[in-house]
């Protein structure tokens, strides 16, 4: 098949909220846009979010104390430029949804509701039941559609047209039928999501396979903080999907097999209502210490049966659903099983603060921006506070967008060749020739098995090397594959197959990073370095790997502000 080549003014690679965001700017300033995304926008990974989206609306709320609760939530890792860029703008961009037709869940008086989430001093999460994710992606989808967004769904992109410094294109192929093409432009965005599929229980959607990290990290461009990922504390019991943390913002409980309401222990103050990685490593330690429940005594119970019904049944009704579907556990008569899951990465692919791509701590790649779950700005630091990722992949999608239509003027189109393809193609075309003995699906399980096992909530050397070893044989298994589908149409086994290749190589860069990070903070937990270290640590990773294999790491300056590190406690 002949390469085709596609000209844009601007590619976006990922139709979530964030991609969305920018594509509608983009193409309302008369940019001519394209998207591409493995799936269709309105499967996007952000419409699996539920509990809400943050800004500071509340009477008693300041910006000032979202910024603050940021800050201290990212264990003092996020950068406070962009965290007031993303508290400051967070009532505007609720006011830009709901003028585009998002509908939120009102309170009594009319407004917008708001109600509690963990590690914020007031609540702030504004929501549309607990389906907020597809509400707003439902919304930005129509509205960009009706701008004229050119989406090329069921497209996988495989790697970027990287030369001089200078990012040109994507190299992509139609999953419906194997057409390869090359999609130039001016300005090229990457929106893809995060990294959660690398462990085995997670709330990610099937989608969520990193790929954006490694063609990243292939052209030798650095990745940032990856070793920080977010355990959610509330995934369903067995499968690790979401029960938002909205059931304990609107009153639900924990307590382990001995019928104690544990959190008193971990988090005086907050209770339930703690960060994210407090309450995740507490469920953790009850289940480790013997204390867990269910058939294999790996969870705790989530107890909302003292709520009035109505809350559950008008706020909560996804989340009773999924109980019932998946455990049939109804949270209006019975507690539910939930352990901690696999949920957001904190880190990725670095960027400054009006989402450019940096090369380096202190140099930018032409023409290339990211933003979402995908990139790191940073405004979650070393732990996000839920709610944020929702209100950073539309605002910071939106600010990517004002700055490709700022730059792009300024930028020559590259003319684009057949032969930028070659790389994506050879891949492949070794993938389907291979005549290996190693399975797909089996060693995608032990990837993630072992991600659970040795990176997960805790980590200490030990496992951390053993996990490094492990990942370096992956990695030369890899080399043994075979899949058996050698044909054009929908060869879901070859894309399958690119995505573990991408899976191995971005899990080494998680496990070097937690490596060398010879500390404990936010998310990332050393059990042999329990405290936070912030004169040797108070920096960003910066990690980057060579043709063999072989990771290095230097670090950055984390960009300091009003609020002066602290311990943390709630
Ligand atoms: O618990 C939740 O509803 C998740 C929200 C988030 O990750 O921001």
């Amino acid at each position: 098949m002949d390469v085709q080549i596609y000209q844009y003014d601007a590619v976006i690679v990922g139709a979530g909220l964030a991609g969305l965001a920018a594509a509608k700017e983009l193409t309302s300033a008369g940019k001519k846009t394209a998207v591409i995304t493995k799936l269709h926008p309105l499967r996007s990974h952000s419409g699996a979010a539920q509990g809400g989206i943050n800004a500071a609306l509340g009477a008693e709320d300041s910006i000032e104390l979202h910024e603050f609760d940021t800050v201290k939530g990212s264990d003092y890792l996020a950068d406070q430029d962009c965290v007031e860029l993303l508290c400051s703008r967070a009532p505007e961009t609720i006011r830009w949804a709901e003028r585009m037709g998002a509908l939120f869940s009102r309170d009594e008086n009319g407004d917008i509701a708001i109600r509690p989430f963990g590690g914020q001093s007031k609540p702030r999460a504004c929501y549309a039941k607990d389906r907020t994710g597809l509400t707003l992606l439902q919304t930005i989808y129509e509205q960009a559609h009706r701008e004229g967004i050119e989406v090329f769904d069921e497209w996988y992109a495989a790697d970027i047209i990287y030369k001089d410094d200078k990012v040109s294109g994507v190299a992509a192929f139609n999953i419906r039928d194997s057409q390869p093409a090359i999609f130039n432009a001016k300005v090229v965005m990457f929106a893809t999501g995060g990294y959660g599929r690398a462990f085995k229980i997670n709330s990610n959607a099937h989608a969520n396979t990193g790929d954006a990290l490694s063609i990243v990290a292939r052209h030798g461009l650095p990745l940032e903080d990856m070793e920080f990922v977010q355990f959610h504390p509330s995934g369903l019991g067995g499968s690790g999907i979401l029960i938002s943390e909205a059931a304990r913002g609107e009153g639900g409980r924990l307590y382990n097999s001995e019928g104690e309401r544990f959190m008193e222990k971990y988090a005086p103050n907050a209770l339930e209502l703690a960060s994210r990685d407090v309450v995740a490593r507490a469920i953790t330690k009850e289940v480790l210490e013997g204390r867990g429940v269910g058939p294999d005594k790996d969870a705790v119970w989530i107890d909302l049966t003292h709520l009035d019904p109505e809350i559950i049944l008008t706020k909560l009704p996804e989340l009773r659903e999924l109980a019932i579907t998946f455990l049939g556990q109804d949270m209006l008569k019975e507690p539910v099983m939930i352990a901690a899951t696999a949920h957001y990465s904190m880190g990725g692919i670095p960027t400054d603060i009006n989402c450019h791509v940096r090369k380096s701590p202190t140099e930018l790649v032409e023409g290339f921006y990211a933003a979402g779950e995908c990139s790191c700005v940073s405004v979650h630091g070393a732990n996000r506070l839920g709610a944020n990722s929702v209100l950073e992949a539309m605002l910071f999608g939106r600010h990517a967008g004002e700055s490709m239509i700022r730059d792009i003027d300024n930028i020559e189109l590259r003319e684009a060749t057949p032969e930028d393809a070659k790389a994506m193609l050879d891949e492949i075309n070794w993938i389907k020739t291979n005549n290996g003995t190693e399975k797909v699906p089996a060693l995608r399980e032990e990837l993630q098995q072992s991600m659970t096992d040795n990176a997960g909530v805790f980590r200490d050397e030990k496992t951390l090397l053993k996990q490094k070893k492990l990942l370096q044989s992956f990695a030369k298994r890899y080399k043994n594959i075979r899949i058996d589908d050698k044909s054009k149409t929908f060869n879901t086994e070859l894309q399958e197959a690119i995505e573990l290749g991408h899976m191995i190589e971005y899990a080494a860069f998680i496990v070097e990073g937690a490596i060398a990070r010879k500390e404990s903070r936010g998310a990332h937990y050393r059990e042999d370095y329990p405290k936070r270290d912030d004169e040797n640590f108070m920096k960003h990773t910066y990690a980057t790997v060579d043709d063999k294999g072989n990771i290095s790491i230097e670090y950055a300056e984390v960009v300091q502000g009003k609020f002066k590190p602290q311990e943390r406690s709630y």
